[in-house]
């Protein structure tokens, strides 16, 4: 199958040294993408800023904003069997970027934030035909009902529910467990196991029995 997965955080700019991101390494979307390389498929990775070594054998595509990931994945959706956004795409950027670097001033500073688009949402709404479309909800609260509200809202085949407020499994660590969860209120538990275990279990659920 042609595959595109996106993995890591974004970076939005606030002025020439300053960012916005999020804790994401990108390690459960690389795992991903490296598993689905070795079961065969032809594999595109849309990578925000990480450090993991270059995965040999699929298309790297780095991105640094929320606004770049979206330009890279929509230009190349349309041509995808399989779509999963394992990236923590930035919600909100803010609204003006300096040019130079921003200078302290006395008292506080208030930052006004836009939104981002939301890719998922995006492909959810104009879907092609025999498409599957998979979706991380990193959440640390209310994990199955936000996750499936998700699934419902983004019109997803499957997402993938991560518990983010464990040390454990998630952000930064070699191991995850999640619950995949699909239409018809399919529901598979997964891990905890390294991410690359986690990995070839959700791949494997959602490229045989998906859609
Ligand atoms: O709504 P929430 O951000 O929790 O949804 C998470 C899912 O949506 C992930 O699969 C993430 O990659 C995707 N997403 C996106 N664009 C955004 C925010 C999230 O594609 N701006």
């Amino acid at each position: 199958m042609k595959v595109l997965i996106t993995a890591g955080p974004t970076r939005e700019k606030l002025d020439a040294v300053r960012f916005l991101t999020n804790r994401s390494t990108g390690k459960m979307g690389y795992a991903l993408a490296e598993a689905a390389r070795d079961a065969g498929h032809t594999v595109t990775l849309v990578s925000g800023p990480v450090t993991l070594p270059f995965p040999a054998g699929i298309e790297l595509i780095f991105v640094e904003s929320a606004a770049e990931m979206a330009e890279a994945v929509k230009e190349r959706a349309a041509q995808m069997e399989l779509i999963i956004m394992c990236a923590a795409v930035a919600d909100y950027r803010p609204k003006q970027i300096h040019l130079g670097k921003l200078k302290k001033q006395p008292g506080n500073f208030l930052l006004e934030l836009e939104r981002t688009e939301d890719i998922l949402s995006t492909l959810g709404a104009s879907k092609v035909a025999g498409q599957i479309l998979v979706g991380f909800a990193a959440e640390t609260d209310d994990l199955l009902t936000n996750a499936a509200q998700k699934l419902k809202a983004k019109n997803l085949d499957w997402i993938c529910a991560n518990d983010v407020s464990r040390s454990d499994i998630g952000f930064g660590s070699d191991e995850n467990a999640v619950t995949l969860l699909g239409q018809d209120s399919r529901r598979y538990g997964i891990g905890p196991d390294t991410k690359r275990a986690v990995a070839e279990a959700i791949l494997e659920i959602v490229t045989d029995s998906g859609r």
